[in-house]
C-alpha cells in the first residue's frame, strides 16, 4: 500500500476534494472509512460523502469529554442526511484505571497526563476503527496549525500502517466556511459562540477576536504539543 502513494499524489496534485471521495469511495469500496469530530471541515466531508452516495464507513471517537451540542450535532446530521455514523468508545477498564490512579481532570496537570488521556480516550479506539481498513480520511487542513503545515493530500501513516486522506488539505476556513453556509450544512452551535475549533469540553475554550483559530484547544499547553496522537 504504502507505495502507491506517490502515485496517488501525481494522479490527484489538481482535483477537487469532491472528486477525489469520488474515485477513492470506488477504488477501496469497503476499505474506506472516515472519522469525524463533527467539527467544520468533517460536516463538509460528511456532506460530500452524502451527496455522493458511496459506501463510507463513518464513525467518530466518543471520549466520554464531548459538549452536548456535539452530541446534538451527530444527532442532527444523521437524521438529516439518513446516514449511519458509528459512535466508538474507549475501552472502559483503561479509563476507570486513569481516573482512579489521576483524577477526573488530570489533563491540566502535565502534558504526559494529557496524552495518556487522548491515547487511552482517542488513539486505541481509533485503532480499532481503522482495523482492516486500507484508507482513512479526516478532516484536516495544513492551515491549522504549525504541527500540520507539512500535510499532504494523501499521506502515509506509518503507524496505523494506512493511507490517509484528508481531501481538504489545502482548503482556507473561508473557503469552509462559504461552502458550509452554500449548502445549508449544519454545524455546531459552538462555532457561533468563539469556538473555531471543538473538541473535548475540558480540553476546549472560546477565543478572543484575532487570536489562532486553534488558540482554545489545550490553551496551557505549548503550539508544537498541540495533537492528541491522531496525527502526528
Ligand atoms: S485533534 O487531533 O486536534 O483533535 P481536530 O479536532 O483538528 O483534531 O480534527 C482533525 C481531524 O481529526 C478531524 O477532521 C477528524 O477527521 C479527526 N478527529 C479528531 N477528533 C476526532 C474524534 N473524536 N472522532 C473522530 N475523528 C476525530
Ligand atoms: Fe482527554 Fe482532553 Fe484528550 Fe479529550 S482532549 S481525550 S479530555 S486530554
Amino acid at each position: 500500500m504504502k507505495e502507491k502513494v506517490t502515485g496517488l499524489q501525481n494522479q490527484f496534485k489538481h482535483a477537487e476534494p469532491q472528486d477525489v471521495l469520488s474515485w477513492f469511495a470506488t477504488s477501496f469500496n469497503g476499505k474506506i472509512a472516515f472519522s469525524t469530530s463533527l467539527g467544520a471541515e468533517d460536516q463538509v466531508i460528511t456532506f460530500m460523502l452524502a451527496s455522493l452516495g458511496k459506501q463510507v464507513r463513518i464513525f467518530t471517537l466518543d471520549t466520554g469529554r464531548f459538549f452536548q451540542e456535539t452530541y446534538d450535532l451527530l444527532d442532527v446530521t444523521t437524521k438529516k442526511y439518513s446516514i449511519e455514523i458509528a459512535v466508538l468508545f474507549p475501552q472502559t477498564s483503561g479509563v476507570e484505571a486513569m481516573v482512579n490512579d489521576k483524577g477526573i481532570n488530570l489533563f491540566y496537570e502535565s502534558v504526559e497526563n494529557r496524552r495518556l488521556c487522548c491515547d487511552l480516550r482517542k488513539k486505541e479506539p481509533l485503532k480499532r476503527a481503522l482495523s482492516g481498513m486500507e484508507v482513512w480520511i479526516t478532516g484536516m487542513r495544513q492551515e491549522q496549525s504549525v504541527t500540520r503545515s507539512g500535510a499532504a493530500l494523501i499521506e502515509w501513516d506509518d503507524r496505523n500502517q494506512i493511507i490517509k486522506l484528508n481531501p481538504l488539505i489545502n482548503w482556507t476556513n473561508d473557503m469552509v466556511w462559504s461552502y458550509i453556509r452554500q449548502n445549508h450544512i449544519p454545524y455546531n452551535e459552538l462555532h457561533d459562540c468563539g469556538y473555531p475549533s471543538i473538541g473535548c469540553s475540558p480540553c476546549t475554550r472560546a477565543v478572543q477576536p484575532g487570536e489562532d483559530i486553534r488558540a482554545g484547544r489545550w490553551w496551557w499547553e505549548l503550539p508544537q504539543n498541540k495533537e492528541c496522537g491522531l496525527h502526528k
